[in-house]
């Protein structure tokens, strides 16, 4: 990544770019959330669509000169239709929580109950947290994970659908390693007459690879960001049935947002054009099978699951056996090179800027190339470094280790 023209206007950003990009490269990204796009996605969201204004939809603009911009968009729309099987689709959401946003203002009044997974659980802060617009508008109520068992407990979703009835039900997560039921969570909104929100943000991709259930036969609104699994630029997406087009439409814009983000709907319409390809679902499955042969490695090696495995891109780590706090653990795994984050297990009696977990995701692991065998080795470091956390010796002879499986399966 060249940036010559950055590198004598602005040498202070150019500097800030180059350590990012050295950074990504010297570090292995365990960050559940996060992957590398390609470079032709990082490439059109630094062309000249950056400086339209095409406010409003592709044939229907408050703005000259859109063109082409209605061309990316169309492209976008009907890529995301064709990989997801929606009726419908909107790609101008500018991450994943405006988009949740626009489906909550689209069908709910202030004060309505939603029954969502709690953030504490594995769900999202803008599936109802008191922090966030979503706990702050409405009547958040919450469901859990099974205590013993780490799953869903559906029985459990359905009671509270039964005694709260909720206007909205919601289902995804940010931090659960298990397939999603969607048409047991569908069944229960038919049963109380609430609509079905299905927000896939961490596992579009496995969907998109037809790897993961798909909620689309199931849910009246299906949300996403574009930037995890499915490895496209920084933003979201909202599918729906075709009777909710013209309200989800409208909230978007003029509803929440303003102009759109060309820039970024072109880099979406070319990471979908990415994820149709027979590459994106071996891409996928990869994604899988190294998450599980890294849970597999470190259950091993004595470490606690949360649901004992997973089933998905991610896992939940509980470290209360092994003596450390999730913020050390991060601290301690960043020292020797390894990136993750600290993460709240469910019924966690730490706070969420300390926690007793650490969530590990695979998607970017395998988008540099690692396989199985570099899981094992992945697992063997973490072991050591959570065994020694303080030893600053050996943290540094490890991060060697880190550095030589960077130097092997570099990002771009
Ligand atoms: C399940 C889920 N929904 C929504 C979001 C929000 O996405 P964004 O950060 O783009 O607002 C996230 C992000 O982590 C998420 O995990």
């Amino acid at each position: 990544m060249v940036f010559a023209n950055l590198k004598v206007v602005d040498p202070e950003v150019y500097e800030a770019i180059q350590k990012e990009i050295e950074r990504e490269r010297r570090n292995i990204v365990l960050i559940a959330s996060e992957n590398y796009a390609s470079p032709s996605v990082l490439e059109v969201q630094g062309s000249v669509f950056t400086n339209k204004y095409a406010e409003g939809y592709p044939g229907k603009r408050y703005y000259a000169g859109c063109q082409y911009a209605d061309v990316v968009e169309t492209l976008a729309i009907e890529r995301a239709k064709q990989l997801f099987g929606a009726e419908h689709v909107n790609v101008q959401p500018h991450s994943g929580s405006q988009a949740n946003m626009a489906v909550f203002f689209a069908v709910l009044k202030p004060g309505d109950s939603i029954l969502s997974m709690s953030l504490s659980h594995g769900g999202h802060l803008s599936h109802g947290a008191s922090v966030n617009f979503s706990g702050t508008f409405y009547k958040p109520v919450a469901y859990g994970v099974n205590k013993t068992t780490g799953y869903i407990d559906h029985e459990e979703v359905r009671q509270l659908a039964l005694a709260h009835k909720p206007k909205m039900i919601l289902v995804g997560a940010s931090a659960y390693s298990r397939s999603l039921d969607f048409k047991i969570f569908s069944d229960i909104a038919k049963e109380v007459g609430a609509y079905l929100m299905a927000d896939i943000a961490h596992i579009a991709g496995l969907i998109a690879a037809g790897l993961h259930p798909s909620p689309i036969p199931h849910a009246d609104f299906v949300t996403s960001t574009t930037h995890k699994t499915l490895r496209g630029p920084r933003g979201g997406l909202i599918m729906c049935k075709a009777e909710y087009a013209r309200v989800i439409d409208k909230m978007i814009f003029p509803g929440i947002q303003g102009g759109p983000l060309v820039h970024v709907i072109a880099a979406k319409a070319v990471a979908l054009k990415e994820a149709l390809s027979p590459a994106f679902r071996d891409y996928q499955s990869s994604v899988i099978r190294n998450a599980k042969s890294l849970a597999a490695e470190l259950l091993k090696k004595g470490f606690q699951i949360i649901s004992g495995g997973t089933d998905n891109h991610m896992m939940l780590i509980d470290l209360t056996n092994k003596g450390i706090t999730g913020r050390d653990a991060e601290e301690a795994l960043g020292k020797a090179g390894i990136t993750v984050n600290k993460n709240v297990i469910p019924y966690d009696e730490r706070p969420p800027t300390i926690t007793s977990g650490i969530r590990l995701g695979t998607p970017c692991v395998t988008t540099r190339k690692m396989t199985e065998t570099e899981m094992v080795e992945i697992a063997d470091i973490i072991a050591l470094v959570i065994e020694k956390s303080e030893d600053a010796e050996r943290l540094n002879s490890l991060s060697g280790r880190v550095q030589s499986l960077c130097d092997r399966f570099p990002i771009y």
